[in-house]
């Protein structure tokens, strides 16, 4: 049984380092008066290269910090977590827990007019096939193209994504969609919104960009509406940050990824 929700309390948002700020940024936007602590595992970042037992381990850390701030859901903002350990997690755990590849999936069902998606994502997200056993559960009629993009990260944090190089890499990877008439690509990785607009370039224009933070967004907001667990205190929510590693690197870029200056941002260790 899922323990009933409290609208005051904060929501939990985890990822294995920075990169989930995209999804926590499209979170506050689409629940402005919710409260929010975002924690990023930088000590063990890289997920996206890890077996899924190392993930779950460390996806259970994270979880059970969340528990004793009386998080009222959590939201797995990391694609590779969600891919790898959301359904040993949800087993384990009687609280509300969010994944980013469900939403992202039912989005992309319901608007591909050629039912042709495309997915990129790191190395473990896209081995795992999580997002085509994902339509596969939905008993979509869709054919999913899946591709690792495993360069995108350190070129993002390098803050190469607008370069010729990541041009360069974008376009070998990415050319293994020609002649799919794909017309929805799932940016299945943290990261990735970042590079958008190389990303969209290189594939066509008008390829429809699906962004986990906005359709986990929409999914978790219905669910607070229709459990009654929405903060309506009517002022602005406050978002803690915690770091397993040093914060000052994360301070540097999360701005990069969050679009706005962190207040305060803690160091923590689970050991
Ligand atoms: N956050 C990871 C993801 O969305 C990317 C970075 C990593 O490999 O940890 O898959």
């Amino acid at each position: 049984m899922i323990t009933k929700p409290i609208s005051k309390f904060p929501i939990g948002v985890f990822d294995s380092g920075l990169g989930g700020l995209t999804v926590l940024k499209l979170l506050e936007k689409i629940l402005p008066n919710e409260c929010f602590i975002y924690f990023g595992d930088t000590d063990h970042v890289p997920y996206g290269s890890k077996s899924a037992d190392t993930v779950i381990r460390y996806s259970k850390d994270i979880i059970d910090f969340f528990l004793t701030h009386n998080t009222k859901a959590v939201v797995i903002a990391c694609n590779t977590a969600s891919a790898i350990a959301y359904k040993e997690l949800r087993n384990s755990y009687n609280i509300p827990l969010f994944d980013v590849v469900a939403p992202s999936v039912a989005y992309s069902d319901y608007t591909s007019k050629t039912r042709k998606i495309g997915v990129i994502g790191t190395y473990s997200t896209i081995h795992s096939r999580a997002y085509t056993q994902s339509f596969t559960d939905l008993k979509s009629d869709c054919s999913v193209f899946e591709i690792a993009c495993p360069l995108f990260v350190p070129l993002i944090e390098e803050g190469w994504s607008n370069t010729s190089v990541a041009r360069e890499v974008a376009h070998t990877y990415l050319e293994a969609f020609q002649g799919t008439e794909i017309d929805t690509l799932i940016l299945g990785c943290t990261h990735y919104p970042i590079m958008a607009e190389t990303i969209k370039k290189t594939v066509n224009d008008h390829m429809q960009l699906v962004y986990s933070g906005e359709t986990v967004g929409n999914k978790l907001s219905t669910y607070l509406e229709k459990n009654n667990c929405k903060n309506k205190s009517g002022s602005l929510g406050e978002t803690r940050f915690y770091v397993t590693d040093f914060p000052q690197k994360f301070d540097e870029l999360g701005s990069r990824f969050l679009g706005r200056n962190m207040e305060y941002i803690e160091h923590i260790s689970l050991i």
